[in-house]
């Protein structure tokens, strides 16, 4: 599994999968495998980022990725603070350009950001010394979501390249199926979307040109999509930025019926396959409780490494010290 030839990570920040390559991709998976022992131990510290400040800026809502970046940081002993919350000040008419002002006069060696636009980090990385890790940009990308999701998939089946990836629900909105259709296509699976056609953006197989065209496939049919796959991802739709739209199909019970996982849809997928959800669960609309609890669901443990993989990318981009890394 640490096979993968080592280089220094030869990015300042982490702004989206599209920046990376696949050997990037596996630099960070390897070291997240590495301080995954670290969340087991009596004493959940290492001293990596002593004296370094991570700030946590959440201008949405957010449980899992504010809580694990927060936790990941306390890990490698860096100094945390969260600013969150709808009371930020960009809400109150702030331009970027002073937040980042603002961010900076505080002095922080990285800053995790979650902005309502797509193209919030990139633009902050501009004009800041700090380190940015996006946290997930409006509808655009979410990269830790899908790396930790990669984690979690090379840790249950030993491999990506070749798998089949059914990734379920509403594509339109979600940050976390860009990042996992350009993640795992440059790691070599192959990824089946499913949704109502109103909720798969046209041309989305190209995203990433060449190479999602030759790894993205659309399907209309939730048993289709399902069929032989290794790996089945369920997305939540999300309502909140749907708000004043025209309905994109005509009632929940209906889309529960026809794209929601139970345990008689996932009998199409492998027998062996796992079932995962990026969080927080609608139970009984995207997946039928039995599925979400059962034994094929993986969904606690993308948690667990999600831990672990911000850990590798705090690491990567915080300036730890390698030699300290697991002390
Ligand atoms: C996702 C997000 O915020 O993009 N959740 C997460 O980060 N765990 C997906 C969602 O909100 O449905």
């Amino acid at each position: 599994m640490n096979d993968s030839p080592k280089r220094a990570f030869p990015h300042r920040h982490l702004l989206g999968i599209a920046h990376l390559e696949a050997i990037d991709i596996l630099h960070i998976l390897d070291l997240a495998d590495t301080f995954l022992e670290i969340g087991d131990r009596a004493i959940k510290k290492v001293p990596t980022l002593r004296g370094r400040t991570v700030l946590n800026v959440f201008l949405e809502n957010s449980t899992r990725t504010r809580v694990s970046f927060e936790i990941a940081g306390k890990r490698m002993s860096a100094d945390t603070i969260n600013i969150s919350g709808s009371g930020s000040s960009t809400k109150k008419g702030e331009s970027m350009l002073d937040t980042a002002r603002n961010l900076m006069a505080m002095s922080p060696d990285v800053i995790v950001l979650r902005h309502g636009a797509a193209g919030g980090p990139t633009m902050i990385a501009r004009y800041v010394d700090a380190a940015v890790i996006n946290a997930g940009d409006g509808t655009h990308e979410h990269p830790t979501q899908a790396l930790l999701d990669c984690a979690t998939i090379r840790r249950h089946k030993g491999r990506i390249e070749g798998l089949q990836v059914a990734i379920v629900g509403d594509i339109d909105h979600s940050r976390v199926a860009r990042s996992n259709i350009l993640a795992l296509s440059k790691l070599g699976a192959q990824v089946r979307l499913c949704a109502p056609a109103t909720l798969i953006p046209r041309g989305i197989e190209a995203i990433g040109g060449d190479l999602t065209r030759e790894h993205v496939a659309v399907f209309r049919r939730l048993e289709d999509a399902l069929d032989g796959a290794d790996v089945v991802m369920m997305l939540r739709i999300q309502n909140e930025r749907m708000a004043g739209e025209l309905p994109r199909f005509p009632n929940t019970r209906e889309y529960s019926r026809y794209f929601g996982l139970s345990t008689n849809t996932l009998d199409r997928a492998r027998p062996d396959a796992i079932v995962m959800h990026p969080g927080p669960i609608n139970r009984g609309v995207e997946m039928m409780p039995e599925v979400a609890d059962g034994e094929r669901s993986v969904i606690l443990d993308q948690v667990t490494y999600g831990v672990a993989v911000r850990m590798a990318v705090l690491y990567l981009l915080g300036g730890g010290l390698r030699s300290d890394a697991l002390a």
